[in-house]
C-alpha cells in the first residue's frame, strides 16, 4: 500500500493512501488530527471524500457516468426506471421473477391512506410542490412507524419509491383544483405518474408512448449522482441514525436549491427572460461573464463534470426526437442551442470548463410533454429517490459510518465581556422586517 508524508511543524507524519476500482486515489487522513492536532479546512467538500462507496462512478473530465457499473447510455437505452432503481438499491439488476414481485410492490404500494389524501386539502393552493413532496416523505414516519424497524426496510423502502411519485402527482393536481386520479395496477411506473397528472374524470386518457419513455429516461438519468449535496445531505442526516423518511424528506429540500435540483426551473425562467428580452442571448452570455451582475448562465458548470455533461447529451438528443414526434416547437429550444454554441466557444466558459449540466435540457424536455414549471424539480426528487434510498442503505450496512461531524476553523471574537443593555451602542445592520 502506497502512502503520503505531511511535513507539520518539521514532523513528518505518513497516511495510508486508498485506491478506488477506477483507480481514484485518496489520502485517509481518519487519524490527522488524533496524531497531529490540525484538521483540514475544506468549504464545499471540493477535495473530500466523506465514504467509500460502490454505487455510482464518475468521472468528470472526461464525461463517464455509471451505476453499479452500467454506462448511463446502455440503461437509457434499453432499461426501465423501476429496474434501474432496484440496481441502484440491491446492487445488481433484478431477475425476471424479482422484476416482476418488485413493479408488484411498487404499484400496490403507491395508493394513500385516506388521511393522507386528506392533507392535500390543507395545504394552500400556492404551495410549492417540493413544499408539498418533502412534507409527505416526512409524514410516512407518522403513518408507518415501523419504518424504524431494520427488519422492514424493504418495505420501507418500496413504500417510498411507490407512493412519492402519487404525492407528487396530488400536488399539481391540487395546484390546478382537479381532483386526485388514482394509481392503477396495468400500467408501468412512468404511464401511472403521467396517468395521474394528466388525466381528468371529464375524458378518455390514453398515455402516449412517446411520453412514457422520455419520462423513463428522464428517471433514469437523475437516478443518481455520487455525494452530490443532496446526497450527501441524506448521509448526513441518516449518520445520526434518523429514519429513512427523514433523512429523504431533508434530502428533498437540499434539492430544492437553484444550484441544485431548482437549476431546471432557473433554467426555463432564464430562456423565457431572454425570449421576452427580444432573443437576445449575447447580451446574458455577457452578462454572465461579468462577476459583479450576480447573474450566472443557469444550466452551466458543474462541481465535477468539467466535460460535457452525458446526462445533457443524452437529453439533448431526446429533446429533438421528442419534439419532433410530439409537433411541438419551442423557441425557447433555439435560444437554448445558441446560448450553448456562443458559451461554448466563449474563453471565459473554456477556461472554466464550463459545460451544459442535466439541468439545461430537462426542463425543455418537461415542457414539451405538458409538465408545469413548478413541477421540474419534484421531477428530479423523482428520479434521485433510488440514488438516496441506495447511499442512505449502504451507509446504515457500513460498519465504518460513525455519525456525520466535520470541524471548523474559528475566525470570531476571542474571550469577551457581556456588555449590559443600558451600555450597547445601535449597531450597524438593522435587520429589516417588513414585507415591501
Ligand atoms: N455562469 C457563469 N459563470 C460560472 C457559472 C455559470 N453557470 N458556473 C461557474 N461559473 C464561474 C464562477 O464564477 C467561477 O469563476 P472564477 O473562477 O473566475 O471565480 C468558476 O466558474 C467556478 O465556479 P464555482 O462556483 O467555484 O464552481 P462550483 O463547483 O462551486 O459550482 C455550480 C458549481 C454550483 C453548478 C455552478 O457552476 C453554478 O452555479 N451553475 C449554475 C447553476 C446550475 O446549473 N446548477 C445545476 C448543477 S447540476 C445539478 O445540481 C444537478
Amino acid at each position: 500500500m502506497s502512502t503520503a508524508k505531511l511535513i507539520l511543524d518539521g514532523k513528518e507524519h505518513e497516511f495510508p493512501v486508498i485506491v478506488g476500482t477506477e483507480q481514484e486515489t485518496a489520502i485517509d487522513i481518519t487519524t490527522l488530527r488524533q496524531r497531529t492536532g490540525a484538521i483540514t479546512l475544506d468549504p464545499g467538500y471540493a477535495n473530500t471524500g466523506s465514504c467509500v462507496s460502490s454505487i455510482t462512478f464518475i468521472d468528470g473530465e472526461t464525461g463517464i457516468l455509471r451505476y453499479r457499473g452500467i454506462p448511463i447510455e446502455d440503461l437509457c437505452a434499453s432499461a426501465k426506471f423501476p429496474e434501474v432503481c432496484y440496481l441502484l438499491i440491491y446492487g445488481h439488476l433484478p431477475n425476471s421473477e424479482e422484476g416482476a414481485e418488485w413493479r408488484r410492490q411498487l404499484t400496490l404500494n403507491s395508493f394513500l391512506h385516506q388521511s393522507m389524501i386528506n392533507f392535500f386539502d390543507h395545504f394552500p393552493v400556492t404551495a410549492h410542490p417540493m413544499a408539498i413532496l418533502s412534507a409527505m416523505v416526512a409524514t410516512l414516519s407518522a403513518f408507518y412507524p415501523d419504518v424504524m424497524d431494520d427488519k422492514k426496510i424493504d418495505l420501507s423502502i418500496v413504500r417510498l419509491l411507490a407512493k412519492a411519485k402519487t404525492f407528487a402527482a396530488y400536488s399539481f393536481k391540487k395546484s390546478i383544483g382537479e381532483p386526485a386520479v388514482y394509481p392503477r395496477t396495468d400500467h408501468s411506473y412512468a404511464a401511472n405518474f403521467l396517468r395521474m397528472m394528466f388525466a381528468t374524470p371529464a375524458e378518455f386518457y390514453e398515455v402516449s408512448p412517446v411520453l412514457e419513455n422520455a419520462l423513463n429516461m428522464l428517471l433514469i438519468v437523475h437516478a443518481d449522482h455520487e455525494q452530490n449535496c443532496s446526497t450527501s445531505t441524506v448521509r448526513m442526516v441518516g449518520s445520526s441514525l434518523s429514519n429513512l423518511y427523514s433523512s429523504i424528506s431533508a434530502a428533498i429540500s437540499a434539492l430544492w436549491g437553484p444550484l441544485h435540483g431548482g437549476a431546471n426551473e432557473a433554467v426555463i425562467n432564464m430562456l423565457q427572460a431572454i425570449h421576452r428580452d427580444g432573443g437576445n442571448y449575447r447580451k446574458y452570455v455577457d452578462m454572465a461573464k461579468k462577476k459583479d451582475s450576480g447573474f450566472r448562465l443557469m444550466g452551466f458548470g458543474h462541481r465535477v463534470y468539467k466535460n460535457y455533461d452525458p446526462r445533457a447529451t443524452i437529453l439533448k438528443r431526446e429533446v429533438d426526437l421528442v419534439l419532433g414526434a410530439l409537433g411541438v416547437t419551442d423557441p425557447l429550444v433555439d435560444i437554448a442551442k445558441n446560448l450553448e454554441d456562443i458559451a461554448l466557444k466563449d474563453d471565459f466558459f473554456v477556461e472554466r470548463k464550463l459545460y451544459p449540466n442535466v439541468d439545461f435540457y430537462s426542463g425543455i424536455l418537461y415542457r414539451a410533454m405538458g409538465i408545469p414549471m413548478e413541477m421540474f424539480t419534484a421531477m428530479f426528487a423523482l428520479g434521485r429517490l433510488p440514488g438516496w434510498i441506495a447511499h442512505w442503505k449502504e451507509m446504515r450496512e457500513d460498519p465504518a459510518t460513525r455519525i456525520h461531524r466535520p470541524r471548523q476553523v474559528y475566525v470570531g471574537p476571542n474571550k469577551t465581556a457581556f456588555t449590559p443593555l443600558e451600555k450597547r451602542e445601535r449597531s450597524a445592520y438593522q435587520p429589516k422586517f417588513t414585507k415591501e
